[in-house]
């Protein structure tokens, strides 16, 4: 049966670290999989703008000697011309695997549903797993143990956040996640990471106050504003402005790292001082999206 990456929580905790030694070897000897993906062709449907994971895709399946095709639906959702269903039948007709980029998750159930080939989750409004991914093994570069890790992310209790709760509380990484009030994550997505860390023998922390941080190995924040959110910055800047990931912040938690998806506002939820500082893991994050997605490709084309 085909495997789909949506969401990373039907994972165990050995196939995530599986995973992650797949994606440092890849990493490490890319001369091993040159030919991995000969003769197969991914499709990417990208429904939001995107830099780090259309390209990240692109030249990493070219990398394995495969092939992708970029489909724009920037201006419209997938379901304008043809139904999601459709679109799905008829892409597995020719492709081995789907990349999509959504506004929302239900669409990835719809394509999931509706063809025989993997579809990969880039992003949609309750999940990043790939970008949790590339973090973690930006992290398991960093440390020995990702158990004995804390990493506190900061700011909107997004997609972003989830993804990084979900594959965190799987490897037993200590989690703590502060947002203004009223920004938490999505409680059901909680519960379920509250269970995992509990099995992995790890901790996931709530907290609204930002001063309440300590003992951080990495600080992590993300856009105030997801992409499809029409929130004027004004309406919430005051409310944010506390969670900037600054050099106040780093010094007050004890982190040795910062951590960002990107793309950043510069001087908003992170300074740039941070952002440029030998303390930045901002770009190790981004070349690590390529090597993490690479290893999902294999996993999941390896399993069909
Ligand atoms: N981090 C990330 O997904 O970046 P893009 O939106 O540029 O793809
Ligand atoms: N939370 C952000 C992540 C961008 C990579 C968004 O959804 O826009």
């Amino acid at each position: 049966m085909k495997q789909d990456l949506l969401t990373f929580t039907n994972w165990s905790k050995d196939n995530l670290q599986a995973l992650l030694d797949s994606a440092l070897d890849i990493k490490a000897h890319p001369e091993k999989y040159a030919t991995a993906l000969a003769g197969k062709s991914i499709v990417g449907l990208f429904e939001k703008p995107s830099l780090r994971t259309r390209v990240s895709f692109d030249i990493g399946i070219n990398k394995l000697g495969g092939h992708f095709l970029y489909l724009d639906m920037e201006s419209g959702n997938l379901s304008g011309r043809e139904s999601g269903k459709d679109m799905a039948g008829n892409l597995g007709c020719w492709a081995d695997a789907i990349v999509a980029r959504v506004f929302k998750h239900s669409t990835l159930q719809t394509l999931s549903e509706n063809t025989h080939v993997p579809v990969i989750n880039a992003l949609c409004d309750l999940y990043h797993p790939c970008q949790a991914l590339a973090d973690y093994l930006a992290l398991a570069e960093k440390f020995d143990d990702l158990s004995s890790v804390h990493l506190a992310y900061l700011g909107d209790g997004n997609n972003v956040a989830h993804s990084l709760m979900i594959v965190g509380a799987i490897l037993g990484v200590k989690l703590t996640i502060a947002t203004p009030m009223g920004y938490e994550p999505d409680s059901s997505i909680v519960d379920w990471c509250q269970s995992a860390a509990q099995s992995s023998g790890s901790t996931l922390t709530l907290t609204n106050d930002v001063n309440s941080l300590k003992d951080v190995d990495a600080l992590y924040t993300d856009t105030w504003i997801s992409m499809g959110d029409s929130t004027p910055l004004e309406q919430i800047k005051n409310q944010f402005q506390p969670f900037q990931l600054n050099e106040t912040l780093m010094k007050q938690s004890g982190a040795q790292w910062a951590m960002h998806c990107q793309p950043a506002h510069r001087d908003l939820e992170i300074t740039s001082k941070v952002a440029d500082s030998e303390q930045s893991l901002l770009l190790l994050q981004a070349e690590n999206r390529m090597h993490a997605q690479n290893a999902i490709l294999l996993w999941l084309l390896a399993k069909n």
